[in-house]
Formats: C-alpha cells, structure tokens, sequence
C-alpha cells in the first residue's frame, strides 16, 4: 500500500511538472542562475524554476514600448541579473535574481547589446575586487571598431555602474574585420582568463577566430593589453570554417575546448564536425584585432589551433554541451533536426557509442545555448523554438544486469551492488558501485588467458573489465562438463581477476571446453571458453597469420609478432585487459589476398525508416563480399545484411529497417571481416499520400494511376484492399508520384489503398473506385483546311477521362494515321488527322497498351459525303425514272410486248426513291 502511494506521488510530481513547456513565442535566449532560469522570448522575460514551473514574468515588448532584449547574464556573486535592451537609445537593467518584477536599477541613454538583431556574447569578467560585464558584438560602424568592450557592474567602480570608459580613455579591443560574429566565451576561474570565440571575414576569407586575455587585472587596459589570438582550424577532411556552437570540458590540465564547426553545405551529410582543442596554448596575435589605438590593428604571429581529436561529424548539429566524469567526457549534441544525442570519450578523446537521448517529432533545431540543472547535472535544458525541455542525461535504469549496465558503456551509469540496480553513482552511496575503467571502449567485459609454468602446469587468468568502489563480494569458478576443472580448491579470485591452475594434460586430446562463471554478489556472468594447446594452433586458411592470430588469442594463448606464430605466455608476458582479438590482430590484415571490393552505386540510395527490399548495388570484385554492413553516426552496433542474387559487378540486399532518420555509411564486408567502400543511403520519413488521379478506373483494369505524396520514392508496391492484390509500382522522378496499372475488378465497390514500405505497410488515405468500361458507338469527320477533325461517339461516363488515357488511329487501307487528341467532353472525344482527308476504320484505345478496348468503327456519312451521296442517289434515281419512262413509252407504243413483259416478269414493278408506277 505504501509502495503504491508512493507510486502514485511520484506519477502526480511527474503530471505537475512535467518534461517541457511551451512559451507564447520563439525563445531567444535562456540563462541559468542560482537554481533559477530565466528564459527571454521576444515579448516577456520569465523566471522558471528547476522543474519549470513558471516563478515570475516580465513584459519587455509592446505596441507602445518597441524593445528587444539584447544581453541576459546573471550576475550570481550579486544576486541579479543584468539585461540591456534596445528601448529608445538603449538602456540597461539590473533585476532581482529572485523576483525580475523587482527593479534595483535601470539607466537610459546606453548601449551595451548590438543593436541590430546580431550574434553577441556576454558574461562576467575580471577578478573577484573588480567585476566586469564583458560583451562582445559587432555594431555597424566604420573600421576599426569596437568589439569587445568591458562595462562597470558597480556604482562603486570608476565613474559608476554601466560605463565603460577610464580615466578619459575608451579602452576596447577593436577590429577592421569586415564581418565578426561572436559565438561563445567564458571566464575561467583559476587562472583568471577570458575567452571569446567568433567568426570573422578577414580579407573576405572565413575564420574561426579566439581571443584570449588574462582578466586577473584591475584595470580595463590592462586586461585588454593582454591579448592573445589565434585562428582554428577544422579539419582535415574538408575546411569547416564558421563556428556554430561551442564549450568547454572541465579538465585538471590545459583547457579542452570543443567546438560546431560548419562547412555550411545543407547537402552534406558531414557538414557539421565536433572537434576538441586545447586552448590554454594560445598564443601570438591575429590580423584585424588588437587593443584600441594599435596600429595597424594586430598583425599575424603564432600558429593556428589544430584540433586534438574529431569526435564527431553529422549534417546538423546545432549546440554542444560537455561533462566529466573522472578521466571520461560525456558530451551532449543538439542538431538542427531537433535530436540530443550523448557521446562518450575517452581520456584519449576517443569517441564512444553515441546513443539518442531526445528526438522531436518534428525538425525544429535545438537551440545553440543548452544548460545542465546547475543543482545534479542529471538533466539538461534544451530549447526547440517556443518549447523548453528538461531531458534526463542519464537512463541508467533501462538496464536491469550488471551485464547490460557495462555493455551501456556510458561512464555515469554503474551496478549498484547493495540496490541491486543500474544507477549512477550519488544514488549508490554506502555499496560497491561498478562501473566502467577507462579502456572499456577497448576490452571486453571477460577476458582470459592462460599461463605455463615449468611443472606442467597451466594456470588460468580471468579478467572482467569493470572497476568498483568498495569491496563488492566475488568469486569464480570453472567447470568442464560438470567436473570442476582447478586442481585442489576454489579459485582465487580478487575482483576483479581470478585465477586456477589444472594439469596441461588436458589440452593434449584437443581443445577443452571450460563454462566459467564470475559471480558479484547477485550477478552472475557465464562464458564458454575453448582452451587450446597454444603451440598446435595452426591453420591452412590463406589468409594464415590472421586467422591463426584471431584465434590464438580466443584461445587464451599469446602471439608472437616476432615469429608470427602463437605460443604459451610464460610469468611476466601476461597481459590481462587484453584488446579484442580483432582489433589485436588487425596489423596482420595488410596482406589481402582477394581483389579489394568496390561499391559504384546503390539504386535506391534514399529509403523509409521501414527500410526496403531489393536494394541492388552495383560494383567491382564483389565476388568476395560475405555480407554488408550498414552503420549511422548514431547506431553503436553496425547492421548487417546478407547478399543475394550476386555477380562480380552487381548484388542485391535488404536495408533494415532504423530507428532514427539521416544517412547511414553502406560498405561491403569480405571474409577477413574487413568492411570495404563508405556510400551513403538517407533514411527519410514514410510515404503519405496526398491523392490519387485518376480517382476511379474502368472494369476491365489496366488503367493508369498516379498517386501524389511525399517521399513516395520509397515505395516497393501498393496493396489494393478489400482484394490484396499486390501489384507493382513505378516511381516518377520528374513529379515525385508513384503509378501503378489498376487491376479488373467486375463490382464497383470502392477500394483502399497501402503501400508496401520495407516489410511494413502505410495506409493512403484515399480510394480507389470502378465504374463500367467506356462506350465508343461512332464516328463523324469533319474537313477543316488539310487535317481531318474526327468526332468519336462516346456514351456519358464518370471515368473522367484524360487525354493520357485515350490513343486514337485511323485507318486507310493499309496505312495507319495518329489521330491526336484535342478535346475530351462527356460524350465525345475529338481529335484531328494532319494532312489526311478520309480514313475508313478508327481504333480507340485506352492507354497504355496493357488491357485496351479496340473499337473498329463503322464510317458514318459527314454531312459533305451525304449531300454527294444524294446526289449520285439522285442521279441514279433520275436514270431509274427515265428508262421507266422509256419503257411506259415502249408499252404504250406496243401494248402486247408490254402485256408479255408485263406477264414474263411478274413482280418486277418500276420504282425509284419518289414513286413505283
Ligand atoms: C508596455 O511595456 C512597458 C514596459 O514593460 C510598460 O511600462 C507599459 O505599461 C506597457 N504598455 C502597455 C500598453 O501595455
Ligand atoms: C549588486 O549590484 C547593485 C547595483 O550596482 C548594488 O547596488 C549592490 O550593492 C550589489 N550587491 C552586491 C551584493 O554586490
Ligand atoms: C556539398 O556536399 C555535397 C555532398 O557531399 C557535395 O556533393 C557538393 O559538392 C557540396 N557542395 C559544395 C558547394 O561544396
Ligand atoms: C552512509 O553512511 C554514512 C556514514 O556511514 C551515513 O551517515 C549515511 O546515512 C549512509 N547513507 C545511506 C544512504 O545509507
Ligand atoms: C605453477 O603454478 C602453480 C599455480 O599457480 C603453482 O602452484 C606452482 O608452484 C607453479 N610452479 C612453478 C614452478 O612456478
Ligand atoms: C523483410 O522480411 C524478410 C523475411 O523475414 C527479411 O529477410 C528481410 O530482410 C526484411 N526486409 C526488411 C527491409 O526489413
Ligand atoms: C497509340 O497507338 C499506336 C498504334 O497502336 C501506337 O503506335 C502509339 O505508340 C500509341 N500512342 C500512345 C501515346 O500510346
């Protein structure tokens, strides 16, 4: 009863507070001071608590009072938080940390934020006897100018509160950059030093520019006669040269920096890079910036910053923020696709598994300012646009074994032993907590490998790659079947190793199999291992030394890279923590002993996250490809695919399904589980369907349909339901519409239809319906000037037909004439004959050639051919009439003769049209 209390506490703190909220307009600006946050949007300033809970709000934009709030810093040590807008001429504000509807002080008249709506930097600076408000920003003002100015925080400093003069001087550092955009800088403590960070357009060539000065001095020229510069430069692969977001990693020797650097292509799936400096070895100057009066403005001396290690590259990351949790850097990355995404690294800054800790439905960037909760660091603070959003850094409770905790590799996550749990370490106070050593990124949770002494003795070693406060309790053991396989007693086991010993005679009749356990207190971790006779390890595969390699150290056993050949580890070789035997033996892989494999193209090369069948990839010497591999920025584990349909130049395979959007690297593994080639696919969102045209089609099927939607290119087939008839689909580029033949159908009921997106489907909001096949009853022709205008009968329909739909040739004798079309009503359908003056049969047919209705038409009379035809029948007539004549003359002349032709042809009676005498 009382757990489910508690439960429902936890569930109402959860409803009340919530993860997120959202604000009446764009958020500009956050800032976090003394366990409050301030939040700016373009109309009010409002003060959050921790769990953003809104505390206060201030209006600081209105009809009548037009301002914008150009600098929000908190001023912790004086409990305030200083803003500056730009009301009238400018003016600055200094609030109560602790209630911003309070006032303390307000002056006009001032201009300390940029006024125009640009890129600036503010914070606090100089040494605890004198703080200073410094600000870097860019005014639009002639060369030189000033760029970073430092401004009173006190009444009691020289000529009080908000000036930045001196003893009559105006001391600044100023620049004759024709562009400058300030992104970031900090003050760091001990040593007192300040840094700025900004994009410049020196000489119309791009920089990433720090400025670096010691603000352990009192006075203003001081400080900024202490200036150093230096460029940075990102990165090797490709010139990245405007800086987007930065921070800095808190660390015990140099000052490591990380920085966003652009390569501003939006086409580029690298065109963002995280790349980490130390910026304590900046020293000489850069040209266009130097301290007020200098001239020329600085000249360029030292070298340019180059960075420690890449860690990261991805199309958009937008911000960047960084903890540390003893020799590991956990760093947090916002994109401009709205996703907050953790990468670990190591002491030697190499990047872990990064994982996805928040993704938006919609692609709104995260803002470039993000902020930990200054009270656990747990959770983080990030902006999309109006939303705020509190997300938990760590999610340590998603893994319920000790196993899975350490496969997590993430350094804040460990077992705690007592609790018997994953958590961090705060929540785990009083028990063992273990957690992952500084070279987890390159052992194995269990290693193991064997030791021969001279008395025929083999000795077994066991290491498990975790480290642990406190004592926690451990043991092992090692069984073959189910006999024990130490001599004498348990093994000896001190966490995190243990070790037994057995007679190598057991590894002389083949290979041993060994089931050990390794227990932590409730935690059992079980492996098979297979011991070998380390000096029989041979192998005839042609590719010996590695595989040999490979499997010696799976055995247990050491390689000689001296004699390229596997043996026993003898007392002091032993190296327990060793490499994984991939990575051990890699050196070994230079000698290929295949065609190395080539990939030329892949055809689609942009599919759903539903992933797709039968994706054929076109290349060279693909006969050695076992399987391929499929890797985002974001996945840890690559995903494989087998191959199929396979040639020398071609092969077919399935893209999975992922979890996230964004590209992934496709490359083709060979035997030696090398990975070959590096092609791109983009993973997009799945199809929708905006309509379909035609709507309807005829019975007998065949008709074309175009379906309209978005990303429709990733749709294998389309089902027709109630039926499931699963037909083929074609894709436009052109329009970006699917098509697809209707099938016969002989109701009229309606269908609807989905779409076949890897192995998921996606329902279209629309149908589809049939109606009775079309009716052509005739034809009529016109003559207009040399063509022949032909009008063919067509019973009223609601098929809709379109001019696509209808192909008309006319026949004359035995050649055939395109009838094109011109018009389409609902009874009729008219098109014209160049140059042709008759044609004696019509085909009609209903596109394309699939199922068509073939109507050989009799000729009907024009009205031209009906007044020929009258008068030849006329004419004939008339004839008809005169022998009539002449023979009723003849009778009448010799009335016998008529009597006897009268009676020998009996019925003959002499008729024309008019009249039968
Ligand atoms: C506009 O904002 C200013 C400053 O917040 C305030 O003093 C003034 O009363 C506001 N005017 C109106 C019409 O709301
Ligand atoms: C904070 O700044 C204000 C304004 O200059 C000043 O009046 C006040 O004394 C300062 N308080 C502290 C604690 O420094
Ligand atoms: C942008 O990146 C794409 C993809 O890497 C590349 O094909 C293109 O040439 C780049 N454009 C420019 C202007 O560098
Ligand atoms: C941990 O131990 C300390 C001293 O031994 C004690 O004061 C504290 O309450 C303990 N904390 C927990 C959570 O048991
Ligand atoms: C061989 O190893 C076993 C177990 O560690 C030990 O008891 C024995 O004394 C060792 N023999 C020699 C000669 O080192
Ligand atoms: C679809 O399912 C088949 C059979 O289970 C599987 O082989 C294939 O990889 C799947 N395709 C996709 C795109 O997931
Ligand atoms: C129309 O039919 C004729 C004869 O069958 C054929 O040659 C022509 O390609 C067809 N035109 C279209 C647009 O289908």
């Amino acid at each position: 009863m009382r757990g489910y209390l508690v439960g429902i506490l936890v569930l109402l703190k959860h409803c009340i507070c919530g993860d997120d909220v959202n604000f009446d307009g764009d958020i500009k600006d956050f800032v976090v001071g003394k366990s409050k946050l301030f939040v700016l949007t373009d109309h009010r300033l409002h003060q959050m608590r921790l769990d953003l809970s809104e505390e206060k709000r201030k209006d600081i934009n209105n009809a009548t009072h037009q301002n914008r709030v150009n600098i929000l810093m908190p001023f912790d040590d004086n409990d305030t938080l200083i803003t500056c807008g730009t009301f009238r001429d400018g003016y600055c504000e200094v609030l109560d940390l602790n209630d911003i509807t309070n006032s303390i002080y307000y002056e006009s008249g001032i201009s300390v934020g940029p006024r125009q709506n640009t890129k600036s930097v503010a914070f606090i600076a100089g040494p605890s006897t004198s703080r200073y408000l410094l600000v870097g920003k860019k005014d639009d003002e002639k060369p030189p100018y000033p760029v970073v100015t430092l401004w009173n925080t006190l009444q009691s400093q020289f000529s009080g509160i908000f000036n930045y003069i001196e003893a009559g001087a105006h001391p600044s550092i100023q620049s004759t950059a024709s562009d400058v955009e300030f992104v970031d800088g900090f003050q760091r403590v001990s040593p007192s030093e300040s840094y700025l960070f900004l994009n410049a357009k020196i000489d119309s060539e791009s920089k990433v520019l720090v400025l670096r000065m010691s603000s352990s001095k009192d006075k203003k020229t001081e400080i900024f006669k202490s200036l150093q510069a230096a460029t940075i430069q990102c990165c090797n692969d490709k010139a990245r040269p405007v800086l987007v977001a930065s921070t800095v990693i808190p660390s015990v020797n140099g000052v490591i920096w990380a920085g966003v650097f652009s390569a501003q292509n939006q086409t580029d799936p690298e065109n963002t890079a995280l790349a980490l400096y130390d910026i304590s070895t900046v020293r000489g100057r850069v040209k266009g910036f130097c301290t007020a009066g200098e001239r020329p403005c600085g000249s360029e001396s030292g070298r340019a910053l180059q960075p420690l290690s890449v860690v990261f590259k991805y199309s958009s990351m937008s911000s960047v923020a960084a903890v540390r949790k003893g020799s590991w850097i956990v760093m947090f990355i916002g994109t401009s696709d709205g996703q907050l995404i953790k990468l670990i690294l190591d002491e030697k800054f190499t990047p872990g598994c990064s994982t996805v800790l928040y993704k938006s439905d919609d692609e709104r960037a995260v803002l470039p300012r993000m902020h930990f909760d200054p009270i656990d660091f747990k959770h983080i603070y990030i902006a999309l646009r109006r939303e705020l959003r509190r997300v938990s850094v760590v999610q340590c409770v998603k893994f319920s074994s000790l196993k899975d905790c350490r496969a997590a590799l993430d350094p804040l996550c460990g077992w705690c032993v007592k609790a018997q749990r994953c958590s961090t370490q705060d929540e785990c106070s009083n028990t063992s907590w273990v957690s992952i050593p500084k070279n987890s990124l390159q052992t194995q949770l269990l290693s193991f490998q064997m030791e021969q002494n001279s008395s025929r003795k083999i000795t077994l070693h066991l290491s498990l790659s975790l480290e642990s406060t406190g004592n926690p309790v451990f043991s092992c053991s090692f069984t073959t079947g189910s006999v024990n396989l130490c001599d004498g007693s348990d093994p000896t086991a001190v966490f995190p190793n243990c070790f037994c010993s057995f007679s190598d005679q057991q590894l002389y009749t083949g290979g041993l199999t060994v089931s050990a356990a390794v227990t932590i207190e409730d935690q059992k971790i079980t492996e098979t291992l297979t011991l070998r006779n380390c000096s029989s390890i041979t192998d005839n595969s042609p590719n010996a030394s590695y595989t040999q390699c490979v499997q010696c150290i799976s055995s247990g056993c050491q390689w000689s890279s001296s004699s390229q050949r596997c043996d026993w580890t003898h007392g002091p070789g032993l190296q327990l923590h060793i490499q994984k035997p991939n990575d051990a033996c890699k050196h070994l892989l230079s000698q290929s002993v295949y065609k190395e494999p080539e990939i030329l193209s892949l055809e689609p090369n942009k599919v759903s996250f539903h992933g797709r069948n039968n994706v054929l990839l076109k290349g060279k010497n693909l006969e050695s490809v076992t399987k391929i591999r499929i890797r985002g920025d974001l996945d840890c584990i690559p995903k494989e695919s087998p191959v199929f349909d396979r040639s020398s130049d071609t092969l077919r395979f399935h893209i999975p399904p992922s979890g996230t959007k964004g590209t992934v690297k496709v490359c083709v593994v060979t035997p030696d589980d090398r990975c070959h080639g590096n092609s791109i696919i983009t993973y997009s969102s799945q199809p929708s369907c905006t309509g379909i045209q035609p709507g309807v089609s005829w019975r007998r099927g065949g008709r074309k349909i175009h379906i309209q939607g978005s990303n429709m290119e990733s749709v294998e087939s389309v089902i027709v339901r109630p039926s499931n008839k699963v037909l083929q689909t074609h894709y436009s580029r052109s329009s970006g519409d699917i098509w697809f033949h209707s099938p016969h159908y002989d109701g009229s009921d309606l269908f609807s239809l989905s779409f076949e997106v890897g192995n998921s489907t996606v329902d279209c909001m629309d149908y589809l319906s049939y109606k009775p096949d079309p009716e052509f009853s005739g034809f009529t022709t016109v003559q207009v000037a040399t063509d022949l205008q032909v009008n063919i009968q067509k019973k009223a329909d609601k098929l809709n037909l379109s001019m696509s739909d209808v192909n008309v040739t006319g026949y004359q004798g035995d050649r055939q004439y395109q009838c094109v079309l011109e018009k389409i009503e609902s009874n009729a359908v008219i098109c014209k004959i160049t140059g042709q003056s008759d044609v004696a049969t019509l085909d009609v047919s209903l596109n394309p050639y699939l199922s068509w209705i073939t109507s050989t038409l009799p000729q009907k009379s024009s009205f031209l051919r009906f007044i020929t035809f009258w008068f030849i029948f006329t004419f004939v007539n008339l004839l008809y009439v005169l022998v009539c004549l002449i023979y009723i003359f003849l009778i009448l002349q010799a009335g016998t003769l008529a009597a006897v032709m009268v009676r020998d042809i009996g019925q003959v009676r002499c008729c024309s049209i008019f009249s039968c005498i």
